[in-house]
This record gives C-alpha cells, structure tokens and sequence, in this order.
C-alpha cells in the first residue's frame, strides 16, 4: 500500500491493521501522511524518538467553538498528559504524590476480590461476555475504589468516559460530539461534588489526597484537580478494559501459550507485557514539533505533528524477533505500550499489577476457556479493542 492510500478510519484496516503497519514500516520508518495532514512513526525507533524528543510536545489548542466545547476544552486544558514542561512537571509531581500513597502493590490481593466477585455473578454453567461480564467492569471498579467514588456511582463512569475518548479518534459525527461535551460536564459535576465532600470529610482515597497535597507551597486548583481525576479515571480503564480483551483474545488464540502459562505462574508476568504489546489497546499518539528536528533522514519543522504508532512499533522486526508471535515468554520485551520520556504512563504500575491479577484469577477460576464466537472489534483505529468476547467456559 501507498502511505497516501492509508485511511485510518477503514474497517478492512480496524478489523486487522497488523498486515498493513508491516507493509508501511518495511517502506519507511516515518513518513508524511497527506490525509492526516501529519508525520507518522511507524518504526520502533522513530517512534521511541518522537516521544522522547523535548522538541515535539503534546501541545493542547481548545476545540472550537469555545461555547460549545468549553467542559471538553476545561478537562484536556487542566491536565499533565495534554501539558509541557513545567505545566507537566509542576501537575505529574502533584498527582505523582497523591497517587504513591496508594502503595500499588498493596491493592493486588483487593483486584483478585473484586475479580472474583465479578466471576460469582456469572451463570454457573456455559459461556459469558468476557468483555462486558469482566473486562469492562474489573478496571473500572478498581480505579474508582482508588480514587474513592462510591460503589453506586460506578455505572455512571464508564458511559461518560466512553463519549469523552470517542473525541480521539478521526471520524466523528456532531452527535458524537455533543454526547462528548455533554459527558465532560456531568463527569466534572459529580468529581467537583465528590471532592468537596471529601475536602470536609477526608478519607484514605485518591481524591481526598489530591485535595490535600501541598508541594513547596503549590496546591492543585479546584480545576486541576477535577481534571486529574478524571484523567486518572478514563486513562485508568480505557487501556486495561482493551488490554484484558485484546490479550485474553491472542492468548486464546495460542492455546499452547495458554497452555505454557497455566503450568508455569511465573510467566504470568512476561505474558501480560506481551498482552501490552501484541495488540496495543492505544494506536497512536500526538504530538507537534516546537522547533525542527530530525529523526532518521526526515526533517520535522516547528509547528507540524507528528504521531508515534505503538501497535506498529510492538511489531517492528528490528527490534522483536518474530514480532507476529504471541510469546508469553518473550524476554526482553522492551515494548512502546506505555508510552516513553516524560509522558509515560503514570499508572504503569497499577496497570501491571491490575492485569497480572485478572488474568491469574480468570485461568484460575477456568480450566476451560476458549472463544465461543469470532470477537466483535469496536469500530476505532486510535482505541483498539473489543466490543464483544463471548467465550465458553467451564
Ligand atoms: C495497560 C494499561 C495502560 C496502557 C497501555 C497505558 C498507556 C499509556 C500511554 C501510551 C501513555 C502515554 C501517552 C503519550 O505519550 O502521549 C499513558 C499516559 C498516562 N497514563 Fe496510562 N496506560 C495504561 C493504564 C493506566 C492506568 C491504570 C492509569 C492510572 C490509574 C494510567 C494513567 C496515565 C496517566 C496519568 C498518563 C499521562 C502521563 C503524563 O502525561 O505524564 N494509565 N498511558
């Protein structure tokens, strides 16, 4: 294929964009993409230098009109991922405190528990939607617990979250967009109320510690804080929902890695790294360059974008030996999933541990698990995942 030729919003390329990254990244490893209007990464290393570069940042310009978009505009305008230095800095190190408290590693055996009570409610007999029965759910619950929302307000996220990353992606209606902005006004509502009742009465979640923390003498704004949250809550689900789908998808589909990794626990750990990369849930990233700079032989000028794309960088031969493999071993595995440089992912982490215990708590609970039907693929480019996975399971 010609890169002129390449639609991201197709459905023949959605369905299964592997084949066609491969074809592009063997012709040039970044190239300019007239119908984007942008460069793009499609090599491993072009990708890990476009992140890392101080001179491509993610710049954020509001959406206009600013009456319409302003609840959209105030929640990307007040965050770390969509900031640069030393907006970044100042609100990374903020969240960065407010979030170690939460000792990671303390909330594994609490995500076993509330995967299993996912699994309890599930008929004893027969199969189930590994999407929205578990991998939907389990994330958000344990980013909620996190921050603090109550158990009853839960449903409310999802719904909200899933209109806001909608903006994203490149083809999008007016009713896509006024169900965006719509739902970034609610979502900010309810986290406003939420820290206010927590600023009175504090507890030991992630909102009461953003309201509180002070660092030399900074505080986050009320707007920073409601922003913070909300990022936390959407960037800590999106990924881990399409993750749990997307890896649990290959790694039934390599039932002798399924196999390996049911006999061997340790392999718990590499093979959910290799989740992260086989099938990124997280496409592509922008970013624009501040002054010009070159990666390879291609020159960036000041002003133009540029985006890295993870799921073809993951799958790079230069870098990952026979990179079409699902290897629940694969040692190293030095995937671009999480990003790199100064915005890598915050709750990598969290996500590790997350991932690690929902799918140990899956093969537990399941001698048996195979796909009972060919998986449905949301119908988006930049957020990759599932939209149903109904499996058989006993
Ligand atoms: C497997 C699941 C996840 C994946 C694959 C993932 C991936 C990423 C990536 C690629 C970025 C960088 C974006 C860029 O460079 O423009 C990022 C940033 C971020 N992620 Fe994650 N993420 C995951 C889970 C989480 C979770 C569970 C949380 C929080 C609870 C989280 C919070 C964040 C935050 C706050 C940022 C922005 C960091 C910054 O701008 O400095 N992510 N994530």
């Amino acid at each position: 294929m010609r890169i002129d030729d390449l639609d991201l919003t197709a459905p023949e390329l959605i369905a299964d964009p592997y084949p066609v990254l491969a074809d592009l990244r063997a012709q040039t490893p970044l190239a300019w993409h007239p119908p984007s209007g942008m460069y793009l990464a499609f090599g491993y290393h072009a990708s890990n230098a476009l992140l890392r570069d101080r001179r491509a940042g993610r710049l954020w310009r509001d959406r206009p009109p600013a009456e319409r978009f302003e609840p959209f505009n105030a929640l990307h305008r007040h965050q770390m991922m969509e900031n640069e230095p030393p907006e970044h800095t100042r609100l990374r190190g903020l969240v960065a405190k407010a979030f170690a408290r939460g000792h990671v590693e303390r909330l594994r055996p609490r995500v076993v528990e509330l995967a299993d009570e996912l699994l309890d409610r599930l008929p004893s007999q027969g199969g189930f939607d590994l999407l929205a029965d578990f991998a939907g759910p389990l994330p958000v619950a344990v980013i909620a617990e996190l921050l603090g929302v109550p158990p009853a307000d839960r449903e409310l996220l999802r719904p909200w979250s899933n209109a806001i990353v909608k903006m994203y992606e490149y083809e999008r209606t007016d009713a896509v967009e006024t169900r965006a902005v719509t739902a970034a006004a609610e979502f900010a509502d309810y986290l406003r109320e939420l820290a206010t009742v927590r600023r009175a009465r504090p507890a030991d979640d992630l909102v009461s510690h953003l309201a509180a923390i002070e660092d030399g003498g900074t505080r986050l704004s009320e707007d920073e804080l409601v922003a913070s949250a909300i990022l936390l809550l959407n960037a800590g689900h999106e990924a881990s929902v399409n993750v749990l789908g997307n890896g649990m998808v290959a790694l039934l589909r390599h039932p002798t890695e399924l196999d390996r990794v049911r006999a061997e626990p340790s392999l718990i750990e590499p093979a959910v790294e290799e989740m992260i990369r086989y099938d990124a849930p997280l496409h592509l990233f922008e970013r624009t360059a501040t002054q010009d700079l070159t990666i390879g032989d291609v020159t960036i000028r000041a002003g133009e974008k540029a985006a890295a794309l993870l799921g073809s960088a993951n799958r790079d031969p230069a870098v990952f030996d026979e990179p079409d493999r699902f290897d629940a071993g694969r040692d190293p595995n030095p995937h671009l999933g999480f990003g790199a440089g100064i915005h890598f992912c915050l709750g990598a982490p969290l996500a590790r541990v997350e991932l690690q215990a929902a799918v140990t708590t899956l093969l537990r609970r399941f001698s048996r698990l195979e796909l009972a039907e060919p998986p449905v693929v949301r119908p988006t480019f930049v957020l990759r995942g599932y939209q149903e996975v109904r499996v058989r399971a006993g």
